[in-house]
C-alpha cells in the first residue's frame, strides 16, 4: 500500500478550474484506490504571501469547504490544516540545516521574484524546504504535483537522500506523480483559467452573478448568428465540453458546426449544464462556510491523526541528528 499525499495551496475560493483540474479528479482517485491518502491545506506557505489573519482564515475556510461540498471522504483521507501540526515547521529547520544554500536559490518560486529581492521575505526562501518537510513527515511514497512544483519535489528527494546518506535511513525518498496537464481550463478570455489571470470562473457565487459572468465575461468572436461556427476554436464550449455528457457535447459542436446558432444559445446551455452540475455543492458550500465549527472540527480530527504519525516520524529524525 503506497501512501499519498498533497498540499492545497490557500490562495482563494477554488474556481472552476480547480474543481475541473484539481479537486474532482483528486475525490475520484481517493474512492478508486486502496491507497493511504494525505491531503492538507498549505496555510503555513500561504503566509509567505499573506499577512492579514482574517483573509488568512478566510481562504483555509473556503479551501476545505470547496473539498467537501465536492465529497471528499474524510475517513479515507486524513484532511487537515497544515498549521495545526507545527511538527512541520520543526522538520523544516532540520532539513534547512542540511540543504545548500545555493540549492535553495535556483527554486522557481523564489528566484522568479528575485528582480524584486526587496519583496523577498525569508519563508519565501526556504519554501521549497517547508514543502519537503510537508512530505517527509508522513513518510509519503507518492506526491501528486502539477508540473511547476516538480523542482520543489526534487528538492524534496534531494534532502531526504542527503540525510539518509548522513545517518541511516531516516526518510522515504517520495516520487512525484505528475498531474496531467490535459484539464487545460479554459477562462472567460480564452486563456488558462488562473486568479492572477483574472479570468476566473466562480461556480460558488448565486446563480444570478454566474450568469453575468458567464454572459458578460466571456470573450466570443462575432460571428453572426447564422453562420456556421468552430466548437473548438470557443471558449465556451471548450467548458461544456468539459462539464457535459459526451452526447450532449457533440451536440452543441453539431449546432455550432450547422449555423443558425449564436453564441448566447450555447452561453445559455453552459449556464444551465453549470447549475445542474454545481447546485448541490453549491449549497453544502454554503452551508459550511455558515457552519465554520463542524469545518473546525473536521480539520482538527485531521489535525489529531497527522500529528500521529508526524510525531513518530520527528523522534525518529531527532534521535538520528543527535537531540
Ligand atoms: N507548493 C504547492 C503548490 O503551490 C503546495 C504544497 C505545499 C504541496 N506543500 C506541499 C504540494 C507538499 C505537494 C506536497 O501547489
Amino acid at each position: 500500500m503506497a501512501r499519498i499525499l498533497t498540499g492545497i495551496q490557500s490562495t482563494g475560493t477554488p474556481h472552476l478550474g480547480n474543481i475541473l483540474g484539481a479537486i474532482l479528479p483528486a475525490i475520484e482517485n481517493a474512492k478508486a484506490k486502496e491507497n493511504d491518502s494525505f491531503l492538507f491545506i498549505a496555510d503555513l506557505h500561504s503566509l509567505t504571501q499573506i499577512k492579514n489573519p482574517e483573509e488568512l482564515r478566510a481562504n483555509t475556510y473556503s479551501v476545505a469547504a470547496a473539498w467537501l461540498a465536492f465529497g471528499l471522504d474524510t475517513d479515507k483521507t486524513v484532511f487537515y490544516r497544515q498549521s495545526d501540526v507545527p511538527q512541520c515547521a520543526e522538520l523544516a529547520w532540520y532539513l534547512n540545516c542540511f540543504f545548500p544554500y545555493q540549492r535553495l536559490k535556483l527554486a522557481h518560486s523564489f528566484k522568479d521574484k528575485s528582480n524584486r529581492l526587496e519583496d523577498v521575505n525569508a519563508g519565501l526562501f526556504i519554501y521549497p524546504m517547508l514543502m519537503a518537510a510537508d512530505i517527509l513527515l508522513y513518510d509519503a511514497n507518492l506526491v501528486p504535483v502539477g508540473k511547476d512544483q516538480l523542482q520543489h519535489l526534487e528538492m524534496a528527494r534531494d534532502v531526504a537522500a542527503r540525510v539518509n546518506h548522513k545517518f541511516e535511513n531516516v526518510f522515504i525518498v517520495p516520487e512525484p506523480l505528475v498531474r496531467k496537464d490535459s484539464m487545460l481550463i479554459p477562462g472567460t478570455d480564452g486563456e488558462k483559467m488562473s486568479k492572477s489571470k483574472h479570468n476566473t470562473i466562480d461556480i460558488f457565487q448565486d446563480q444570478n452573478s454566474l450568469k453575468k459572468i458567464i454572459n458578460k465575461n466571456i470573450i466570443t468572436d462575432n460571428i453572426p448568428l447564422e453562420e456556421p461556427k468552430d466548437p473548438n476554436g470557443s471558449t465556451i464550449f471548450k467548458l461544456y465540453q468539459q462539464i457535459a455528457s459526451k452526447d450532449q457535447a457533440n451536440e452543441m459542436a453539431e449546432q455550432l458546426k450547422k449555423g443558425g446558432y449564436g453564441w448566447g444559445h450555447a452561453k445559455k446551455e453552459l449556464l444551465n449544464i453549470l447549475n445542474e452540475q454545481f447546485d448541490a455543492p453549491r449549497e453544502k458550500f454554503n452551508y459550511f462556510m455558515n457552519n465554520k465549527k463542524e469545518l473546525d472540527t473536521i480539520l482538527e480530527s485531521g489535525a489529531q491523526k497527522a500529528k500521529a504519525v508526524a510525531s513518530e516520524t520527528l523522534n525518529r529524525v531527532r534521535n538520528a541528528i543527535g537531540y
